[in-house]
């Protein structure tokens, strides 16, 4: 009887021991929550949506045509621009936004590219997701 008395508080003991180890691994998996609500603090700029990008670039179109490969004496071809491929969205935002006259030196067609392809009414949004559908354009 005695036996039998050890062999059952021995195997209360190891369930208490598993309840106890289940309960450790729990808290264990919380830490990686913390870091990927972190994620969008970390990136300032937030990559745009090419599919509402496309309906926006019809500002653009006008100059830079609707395949983005630019129309002769007006805007440039994006398909094969070096300098589209090498600046950063928020760059690229940027230059949009001022746009680049022709009276600017660093001009390379003597025709304006007006601010924001002169549509004021686009949003820094609207514009991100402008420079997301130029970059599927991209060869
Ligand atoms: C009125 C015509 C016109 C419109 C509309 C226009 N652009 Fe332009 N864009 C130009 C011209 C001209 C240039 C070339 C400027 C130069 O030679 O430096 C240019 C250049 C650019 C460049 C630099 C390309 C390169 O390879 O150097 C980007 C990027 C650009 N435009 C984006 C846009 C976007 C985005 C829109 C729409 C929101 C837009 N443009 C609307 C005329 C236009």
């Amino acid at each position: 009887m005695k036996k039998i008395t050890l062999i059952l508080s021995l195997l209360v003991l190891l369930s208490v021991l598993a309840a106890c180890g289940g309960g450790g691994s729990a808290p264990a998996a919380q830490p990686t929550t913390p870091p990927a609500a972190q994620q969008p603090a970390a990136q300032p700029v937030a990559a745009g949506d090419p599919v509402k990008g496309k309906e926006s670039f019809a500002t653009c179109a006008g100059c830079h045509g609707m395949d983005g490969k630019g129309i002769q004496g007006l805007g440039k071809d994006f398909t094969a621009s070096e300098f589209v491929k090498g600046q950063t969205d928020e760059q690229l935002l940027a230059f949009i936004k001022v746009g680049r006259p022709a009276t600017d030196p660093a001009n390379t067609v003597g025709v304006d590219m007006p601010p924001k392809g002169g549509n004021p009414a686009l949003t820094d949004a609207d514009l991100l997701n402008i420079i997301a559908y130029i970059r599927t354009l991209q060869q």
